[in-house]
């Protein structure tokens, strides 16, 4: 058996390393349009960091897992083609700023039915709105065979993907169950994940409930972050705790303790992008107040950036203008590289419009990605990168901490304090930092809905 994956991205690369891991029979090919990010996963530098991603990369590459831009040739020899491209919002047009843009969609479905001399299984490993499938077949069976498409969502996090594909809670599969051909489509996917996968824990619906629950999962967490940082912002105001409130809410094993973390506001590349697909969605089959419903986890959001952004100027004597702040992080979440709809992104523009003067750093965000985030050029004085934490601190007026990176827990304040300005505050996005203790050394502290130290 051969199988083909089209986009060589943060789900496809560590999805077939995977596969191609637990399937030594199996030839999996990686396929992408992008050949500077195939030769980066062809090199010893990958393009996507994942603990625990390089390692097994290197057990299988040139075995039975190649990265390749011959689209084409790779699609017509395999007999299951992942589509695992990119669905991003839809910046123009009709359903623009919510829509999910289809074009990488179809345009691999045409690449797929270009590139075929017989019948496949498809499988669309991206998130797709509902009825995708219908589209993504039709275009397939323009070339006058017969396919299976196949729906099964990735429920992977960034920064713990190799675990989660390893040993994931659930494997969905999305399928024509209606009729014997199409539960044949479901059985060869679902064979080929039950080689590491308990049979119990892969389910199998049909084709809308599929894509459904994709968008659904993410709906779900991301309400959960939002619902906690709504409380985070009463928390300040009533001397509460967050985290106690998050602790005593979450052992009711109802709701359980999961996504209950409040932070500076949630990002990456799904949540956004998935809610607004759903709100887009609810709108289209016209019901408003479902897609309000919906509409307002984003706001709040929003809104948690904003007023994070806001305190800080607050505090610092409402002026910011010319002031060194360290920022750690920049990643929007800890253990990756992707900086895709970080909250650091926002929350740097808002210090930046109050002219400060930022020095950045993040173990793994390469400076340039930060300067096109922040729509910055090279060279430009407002920002620094610094190879160190201690670097970025040193004779900062505050560190802002928006990553919830490990070594920021280990850093040796005592030591940084002194080469600050004073006073020098801390604002722990995270709230991952000892506040008592940062006080003690003479930090003025803030965190997320805390009783703040300042
Ligand atoms: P990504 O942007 O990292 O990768 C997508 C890749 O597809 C890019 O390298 C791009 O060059 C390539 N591509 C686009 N059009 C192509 C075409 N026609 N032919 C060949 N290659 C093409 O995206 P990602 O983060 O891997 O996400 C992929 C999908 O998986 C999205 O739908 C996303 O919502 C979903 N998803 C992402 C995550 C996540 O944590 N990143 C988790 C679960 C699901
Ligand atoms: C998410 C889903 O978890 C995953 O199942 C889906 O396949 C893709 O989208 P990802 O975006 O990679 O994964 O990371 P996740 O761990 O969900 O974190 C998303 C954001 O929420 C991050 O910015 C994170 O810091 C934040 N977060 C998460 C919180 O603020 N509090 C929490 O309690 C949990």
């Amino acid at each position: 058996m051969r199988i083909c994956c089209i986009g060589a991205g943060y789900v496809g690369g560590p999805t077939m390393t995977v596969i191609a891991r637990k399937c030594p029979d199996i030839r999996v090919d990686v396929v992408d349009v992008n050949r500077e990010r195939i030769a980066a996963w062809n090199s010893d530098s990958l393009p996507v960091f994942e603990p625990g991603l390089d390692e097994l990369v290197k057990e299988v590459r040139g075995k039975n897992l190649f990265f390749t831009a011959d689209v084409e040739y790779s699609v017509e020899k395999a007999d299951i083609v992942f589509i695992s491209v990119n669905t991003p919002t839809k910046t123009y047009g009709y359903g623009a700023g919510s829509a999910s843009d289809l074009s990488f969609v179809e345009s691999c479905a045409r690449s797929i039915a270009r590139a075929s001399k017989d019948g496949k299984i498809v499988v669309e490993k991206s998130t797709m709105p509902v009825r995708t499938a219908e589209v993504i077949k039709t275009i397939l069976e323009s070339s006058g065979y017969k396919f299976h498409v196949l729906s099964n969502p990735e429920f992977l996090a960034e920064g713990t993907a190799v675990r989660d594909l390893e040993n994931p809670d659930r494997v969905l599969i999305g399928g024509d169950d209606a009729t014997e051909e199409g539960r044949a489509a479901i059985e060869t996917l679902a064979s080929i994940y039950a080689r590491w996968v308990p049979r119990e824990k892969i389910i199998k619906t049909n084709l809308w409930s599929s894509e459904l629950s994709k968008l659904t999962a993410n709906a779900f967490l991301a309400q959960r972050i939002s619902s906690i940082n709504a409380i985070s912002a009463l928390c300040e105001a009533t001397g509460a705790d967050v985290d106690q409130v998050a602790a005593a809410v979450g052992s009711d094993s109802r709701i359980g303790s999961k996504f209950l973390k409040s932070s500076v506001g949630y990002g990456g590349s799904c949540f956004q992008k998935d809610l607004l697909n759903l709100i887009y969605l609810c709108e289209h089959f016209n019901l408003p107040k479902v897609a309000d419903y919906w509409r307002a986890v984003v706001d709040m959001n929003a809104f948690q950036k904003r007023r994070f952004s806001a305190d800080i100027v607050e505090r610092m004597f409402k002026n910011i203008s010319g002031k060194r702040i360290a920022i750690f992080g920049f990643a929007f979440k800890e253990n990756t590289n992707d900086t895709r709809e970080s909250p650091a992104i926002d929350i740097c523009r808002d210090l930046l419009s109050e002219c400060a003067r930022l020095a950045f750093y993040d173990p793994k965000v390469s400076d340039g990605q930060i300067l096109s985030d922040l729509g910055l050029s090279e060279g430009d004085g407002r920002v620094e990168f610094c190879k160190s934490p201690y670097e970025a601190a040193e004779n900062s007026h505050a560190i802002v901490l928006l990553t919830h990176w490990d070594e920021f827990r280990k850093l040796d304040y005592e030591k940084i304090r002194k080469t600050m300005q004073t006073p020098a505050w801390i604002f722990d996005g995270r709230n991952c930092l000892d506040h008592r203790l940062l006080a003690e050394i003479g930090f003025l502290v803030r965190g997320i809905g805390k009783g703040n130290l300042a």
